[in-house]
């Protein structure tokens, strides 16, 4: 069984005078261990999904169908209740502004204590202390920034701090939504390096999300590309990244610039995601996609698989 088995999952933000469908019939398997990176463009429902996945989405607003079987229970019908059982100790998320989740007007050491106070009860002042010690030792950290508050840290540490406090209780699966995007290429590359060395000293399974194909390439096995609410393509991260199948993903990868060969001008790709607020038949992409024909513009393409674990949704086949 999957660790996280995404179902036909549907998201509605629903507004006054619109409904936007940021996720459309996403199915998606996570197995036990794997790193799988999420890609796509700005807009394409990379975050919803995660947010899903967290039960973070706001229930007001949203409308979910579909399921998601994580270790076997279905997160879509979770409370609140069941959410807050399995966040931290199963679940856990690192997003971009990192620097938004921690308190400003507390120390480092109050926060991370907190948190496991409340996972922990009874946990005393040497059991805090032995945890949060080897939670920096494992993200690199010096002891002393216990005692520091968010202000007095860089970027590149308070990021480190969030992978740390969501290592806390080796969760089974965590979610990095763009957790090493606004950070130099220096501290980035250290920090993946030492996430990888945690996932395979400790086997957890990690789901990335990023616009940057470097860092699928060096930490992920799998990768799932999304547009506009829909899954494209999804496979082994060297197959995929060397052989796109479909025409998004081959147009995402030649809009990265190289370093090896003769300087060229960047392909990218003409046009813009499609309104989702509109019921779209056929395929999102079709509108940009320079081989769309006819049967594109009427009918939605199946996921179809190539190889195994290897899928692509284009009536074109692989191209
Ligand atoms: N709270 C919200 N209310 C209404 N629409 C929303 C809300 N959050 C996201 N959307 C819409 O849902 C779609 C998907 O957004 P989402 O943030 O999931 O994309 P993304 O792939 O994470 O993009 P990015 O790479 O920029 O983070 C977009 O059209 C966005 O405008
Ligand atoms: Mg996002």
């Amino acid at each position: 069984m999957a660790l996280l088995e995404i179902k036909n999952l549907d998201v509605r933000y629903i507004m006054k005078e619109r409904q936007v469908l940021a996720c459309d019939d996403v199915s998606l398997s996570v197995e036990e261990g794997d790193s799988i990176g999420i890609v796509g463009e700005s807009g394409s429902g990379k975050s919803t999904m995660a947010m899903c996945v967290l039960g973070l989405l706001p229930k007001d607003t949203t409308r979910t169908s579909g399921e998601i079987l994580f270790q076997g229970e279905d997160l879509v019908k979770l409370t609140e209740q069941g959410f807050a059982k399995l966040r931290w100790k199963s679940l856990s998320a690192v997003f971009q502004k990192s620097m938004n989740s921690l308190s400003p007007v507390h120390k480092v050491c109050k926060q991370m204590f907190d948190i496991y106070r409340v996972h922990t009860p009874g946990a005393d002042e040497n059991a805090c202390k032995a945890m949060a010690g080897a939670l920096l030792d494992k993200v690199n950290l010096p002891q002393s920034v216990l005692n520091l508050y968010p202000h007095q840290l860089s970027g590149g540490m308070i990021q480190r701090i969030s992978i740390a406090l969501c290592l806390m209780f080796d969760p089974a699966l965590i979610i990095l939504d763009e957790a090493t995007t606004a950070l130099d290429v220096v501290t980035e590359s250290q920090i993946l390096r030492e996430l990888t060395k945690l996932r395979e000293a400790s086997g957890i399974t990690c789901m990335m999300i990023t616009h940057n194909m470097a860092v699928v390439a060096g930490s992920c096995d799998k990768v799932a590309v999304m547009y506009a609410g829909r899954l494209v393509e999804t496979g082994m991260t060297a197959r995929v990244l060397t052989e796109p199948r479909h025409p998004y993903t081959q147009g995402l990868l030649a809009s990265f610039p190289t370093f090896e060969g003769k300087k060229q001008a960047l392909k990218g790709i003409p046009g813009s995601l499609p309104d989702l607020s509109g019921e779209i038949p056929g395929c999102v992409f079709a509108y940009r996609c320079p081989h769309a024909a006819e049967r594109c513009f009427n009918e939605k393409p199946v996921m179809t698989e190539h190889e195994p674990g290897w899928k692509s949704a284009c009536w074109l086949g692989p191209r």
